[in-house]
């Protein structure tokens, strides 16, 4: 399983503090949620925080954008330095053109889905990404309960991939913890985010070998 803790949930007066600990911790990326008030109706952090965070940081940057028309936007947060780049489904008007256009420019190409939207929507576009993300709470705020339905769409996902010999990987995002992470993983999950469950722990370190430790379970092939 690889691990991806949520800035959102960090001190972010302190985005260096959390770069530093998140690097002592090994983590394979750090998920950075674009939030921008009309898509989701909370507003977070954008291209200026995306480039003073690259500016600190080797860790791969997980650039989670949930903003309405995505695709104006698309090359400034490759510019600012996103290393993996998730668009939702229910903003993507042109989504094969937008995952083209992230793939060319050497990032890895990311569809996330609300937990209402089928997996069965992405047939036509799953030989295009790198990763599937399924939304395991409604998108907006951290610190929300993990919605338990979600781990079906990531077996029927799962199912889909293996079927056409695929190399997409699964992440969930959402009310992810020691609790809820190894079902996650279990049920075929292969990148778990996480922020309230690692910042908002007394010893963050320790959340995220906690997390790794009761996540490290067989994963479906
Ligand atoms: C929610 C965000 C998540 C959020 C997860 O819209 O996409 O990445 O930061 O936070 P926790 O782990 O606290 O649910
Ligand atoms: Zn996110």
């Amino acid at each position: 399983m690889k691990l991806a803790p949520s800035l959102l949930a960090a001190d972010l007066a302190d985005i260096a503090g959390a770069l530093d600990l998140c690097a002592r911790g090994g983590v394979d990326a750090l998920h950075f949620d674009v939030m921008d008030g009309h898509f989701v109706p909370n507003l977070s952090f954008g291209l200026p925080v995306l480039r003073a965070t690259r500016a600190r940081t080797s860790i791969p940057l997980d650039v989670h954008l949930m903003i309405a028309n995505p695709g104006r936007l698309l090359d400034d947060y490759l510019d600012a330095g996103a290393d993996w780049l998730t668009v939702h489904w229910e903003t993507a008007d042109h989504l094969d053109g937008m995952l083209s256009r992230i793939r060319a420019r050497g990032a890895r190409a990311g569809v996330a889905l609300n937990p209402s939207t089928p997996v069965e929507l992405l047939d036509d576009v799953l030989h295009q990404v790198d990763h599937v993300l399924i939304m395991s709470v409604n998108p907006g705020f951290g610190g929300q309960r993990f919605l338990p339905h979600t781990l079906d769409k990531v077996r029927r996902l799962r199912q889909r991939i293996a079927a056409r010999a695929l190399r997409v990987e699964i992440q969930m995002d959402g009310g992810l913890d020691r609790t809820t992470a190894p079902d996650a993983v279990a049920a075929g999950v292969d990148i778990v985010v996480a922020g309230s469950a690692i910042f908002g722990a007394d010893d963050p370190l320790a959340a995220i070998r906690a997390l790794r430790a009761a996540a490290d379970v067989d994963t479906p092939t």
